[in-house]
Formats: C-alpha cells, structure tokens, sequence
C-alpha cells in the first residue's frame, strides 16, 4: 500500500530517486524542473510514497492546456513547458510526465486525482506517449509511415505495448502521431498523442455542488468505470 497525495517542495530528493531510476539521463527532469512543476501546478502534481521508507513508488505531473496550444506543439518540450498561461485550458489537462516503479501506485494516483478532477471541472487528459516498438517494427516495414504503426491493433487493442499501457489506463483516443517529439530510441524519437477523458466529467457542472468528501467515496467505482 502506498500513501498517495500531492507534491510538496520537499519532496524533490524522494522524486529525484525515481526520475534517474525510470528515465535515460537526457529524459530524467532535474530538481529545477521538478520543483518549478510543484511549484506552479500545487493541485496537478501528486506522488505515491512508501509509507516505511519515504521513498517515491509513482509520480504524475499535469498542466492545464488549451486547445490551441496542443494544436501548435510540435515536440513535448512545447507542452510541458512550465509557466505558459494556464487560462482558457477549457478543461483539458496534459500529463507532463508519469514515472512509476509500482503498477498498483500509479492506480492509487488516478484514483486519488479523480474526485479532484471532478470537483475542478477537468474533462479530459491529453499525454504525448513512447511508442517502444515502432524501431524494430520500422526495421521491418521501411516504407510504412509510423502512423499505421501507431494506430495498429491486435486483439482489440494497440500493437505498441506502452500504447496498449495507456490503452488499458483509459488513454482510449489516439490523436496524433509526431516525429521529433523527445529523445527517444526505440521510438525513433516519435510521440504519440493521446487522450483519456475523465469519466463522468461530462455531468461537471453537478460534480461541483457535490461535496469532494462524496467524491471520494466514489473514486473506486468511477475508476472501474474508465
Ligand atoms: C510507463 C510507466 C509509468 C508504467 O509504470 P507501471 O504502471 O509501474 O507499469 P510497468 O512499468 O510495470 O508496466 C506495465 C506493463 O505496461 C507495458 N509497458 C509500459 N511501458 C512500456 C515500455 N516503455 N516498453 C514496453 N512495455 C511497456 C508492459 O507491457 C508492462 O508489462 P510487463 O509487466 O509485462 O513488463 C513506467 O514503466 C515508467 O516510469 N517508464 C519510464 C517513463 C515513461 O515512459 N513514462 C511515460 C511517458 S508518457
């Protein structure tokens, strides 16, 4: 079990741990980046610990954003950027960045943000995805573009397993497939722009007469929900 809640300034050393752990160096964010995010989104920035070691098991970072800014982002350094105006995001979020080295912390953290993001009015999250498969796959069809890649499913779901990962999270809309999105390899430097909607936000104006303690209560049924 991990106590899940939002960040805090001091929390930095803790999510260091986890940022070099999951990240390749040139990804991992510093203890600049990590405490300006904190900083600026208090109420979108939320942690699962180890409740006997204090140490970091998840980590989400979120921002509002608006449309027009997700339509002119070419690279996630365009999205994630720190301190671009938060208004008129009309409800929508951008997941900055999850880390995780425990599956069941990273489900306590939804279900810690849903009733939060209810009660706010937030309706959907977008998140630019790694596609992990699409370097060997491209090995395999040179002349295919990474978008057929990106959009392939077996079984029902998404052939790349991080894309199946978001699938299974709720990140149900595949939006955009964006090459030069961030550094990495096995994506051949790709992003894959996805987007889960938060369930039942679209009764929002109701959610925010209803007290955030009610919500709470609801959080494991509206997760299953997803
Ligand atoms: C993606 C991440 C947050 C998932 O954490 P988690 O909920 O603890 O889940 P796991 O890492 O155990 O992955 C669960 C399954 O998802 C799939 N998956 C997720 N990310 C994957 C990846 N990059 N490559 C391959 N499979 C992946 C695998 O099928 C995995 O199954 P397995 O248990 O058989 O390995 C974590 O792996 C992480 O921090 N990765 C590095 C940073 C990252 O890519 N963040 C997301 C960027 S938007």
């Amino acid at each position: 079990m991990s106590v899940v809640r939002f960040l805090r300034s001091n929390d930095v050393d803790a999510l260091i741990a986890l940022e070099q752990e999951k990240w390749d160096g040139d990804q991992a964010a510093g203890r600049a980046e990590l405490a300006a995010r904190i900083q600026a989104y208090p109420k979108l920035s939320i942690g699962a610990f180890d409740p006997s070691t204090g140490a970091a098991l998840a980590s989400l970072f979120m921002k509002p954003i608006s449309g027009a800014e997700l339509a002119s982002a070419a690279t996630w350094a365009d999205c994630a950027r720190v301190g671009t105006p938060a208004a008129a995001s009309g409800g929508s979020l951008f997941g900055i960045s999850l880390s995780s080295v425990d599956g069941d912390a990273v489900t306590a953290i939804f279900e810690f943000f849903w009733p939060y993001a209810l009660k706010h009015g937030w309706r959907d999250i977008y998140l630019g995805s790694p596609m992990p498969g699409l370097r060997a796959w491209k090995r395999a069809n040179p002349d295919v573009p990474a978008e057929v890649y990106m959009r392939e499913r077996r079984h029902g779901l998404p052939r790349d397993p991080q894309l199946r990962y978001y699938h299974r999270k709720g990140f149900k809309d595949v939006i955009s497939c964006k090459p030069g999105y961030f550094p990495h390899a096995p994506s051949l430097d790709h992003g894959a722009v996805l987007r889960g909607r938060i369930p039942l936000s679209t009764a929002a104006p109701l959610w925010r007469l209803v007290p955030l303690p009610w919500l709470g209560q609801l959080r494991r049924l509206l997760f299953r929900l997803v």
